[in-house]
């Protein structure tokens, strides 16, 4: 399938691998490319700029495909030297970079004086035009479903974009509630040039992450999610568990008066007990509502083949079946159980 994404990065299908913190490293981005889609590194999972310099070199013995580095700009106090990581990102010969959080403007100059595409992940039109001014090369847009940081809209992707379609010049993918054919050809539809995947990619096979995670992610359904942190305008969506039923506990008994302070436990040093030590009630970790179509944990290449496979079924037979209106058929898709 070729798009405007697939032509952008030099890749061969429409999907691409979200940064997700304590999962997206080399063992994960490596499969994603060789795969064909497009395999992201998280960059701050990487304590310093010297250790991702070196899970991208990891990278690239493990592919020979492109693959990309996620910055994600968060509002801290100690802000991460975010030049070194550039740097770090610019001789490691990496030529795409997703931005996510606050806007990459300030290191554009340097990123593009790289020759580096952007792709700046974001959740709402406003920011997507900001994002095609200070001149991304794309967007991802995440709607309201997504895992992690919806922003504080609650756009759904139904809604959110065919409004980015309206209004955008540059490409978009489509983020949050992607799992299978169904989810790409409807984005698609939608007027995106693919999909990016977070959730879906932990229960895979090379997911660098504990066996309890993965089946976690299986046993869950679509109404297992929650909503924290909305009083400190730091809205994430996470997966229910011991530790975020204690945290939404606190949130209500402190109400607007929330402090960060309050919840330390429920969401700092989360994610290492989590992906790590296997410690599913440690806390809020980021899952989206996609996680009720996750049904197995199949390799990375199976996942995309079959995501690609379907799509074209999708649209040869269930969609061009319409048009000709000949019988349609209820299509059996291994997507759709
Ligand atoms: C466990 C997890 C960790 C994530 N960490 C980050 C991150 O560090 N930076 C970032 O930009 N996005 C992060 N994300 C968001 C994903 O890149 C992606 O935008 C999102 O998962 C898409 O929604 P989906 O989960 O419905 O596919 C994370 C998502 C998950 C599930």
């Amino acid at each position: 399938m070729k798009t405007a994404i697939t032509e952008l990065f030099g890749i061969e299908h429409p999907i691409v691998q979200g940064g997700m913190h304590y999962v997206g490293f080399a063992e994960l981005a490596a499969a994603v490319s060789n795969a064909g889609g497009l395999g992201i590194i998280t960059g701050l999972t990487q304590k310093t700029p010297e250790l991702l310099a070196k899970e991208i070199a990891r990278c690239r013995d493990l592919t020979d495909k492109p693959f990309g580095v996620n910055l994600t700009f968060l509002p801290t106090f100690n802000a991460p030297p975010y030049p070194e990581y550039i740097a770090a990102i610019r001789e490691g010969g990496v030529k795409i970079v997703e931005t996510a959080g606050r806007s990459p403007e300030q290191y554009m100059p340097a990123l593009k004086a790289a020759g580096i595409k952007v792709i700046h992940k974001c959740t709402s039109v406003r920011h997507s035009l900001k994002a095609e001014q200070i001149g991304c090369d794309a967007v991802s847009v995440d709607g309201f479903e997504c895992g992690g940081h919806p922003g504080e809209d609650d756009m759904p992707n139904m809604i959110l974009l065919p409004r980015a379609a309206e209004e955008l010049k540059i490409p978009f993918i489509a983020s949050g509630g992607m799992a299978d054919a169904r989810s790409l050809v409807a984005a698609l539809a939608l007027g995106a040039a693919g999909v990016n995947m977070g959730t879906r990619f932990i229960a895979t096979k090379e997911a660098p992450v504990h066996e309890n995670v993965k089946k976690a992610l299986v046993a869950a359904t679509e109404l297992d999610t929650r909503i924290v942190m909305r009083p400190l305008r730091n809205t994430e969506r996470v997966l229910k568990n011991a530790g975020v039923d204690r945290l939404i506990e606190i949130e209500r008994q402190k109400g607007a008066a929330l402090k960060i302070e309050d919840i330390l436990d429920e969401v700092a040093g989360v994610y290492p007990k989590v992906m790590v030590d296997g410690d599913m009630d440690a806390g809020a970790w980021s899952c989206g509502m996609v996680v009720g179509l996750i049904k197995d944990i199949p390799t990375v290449k199976e996942l995309i083949d079959r995501i690609m496979s379907e799509a074209e079924q999708i649209v040869r037979r269930r969609l061009t079946g319409f048009l000709d209106a000949t019988h349609d058929r209820p299509l059996q898709t291994a997507a759709a159980g």
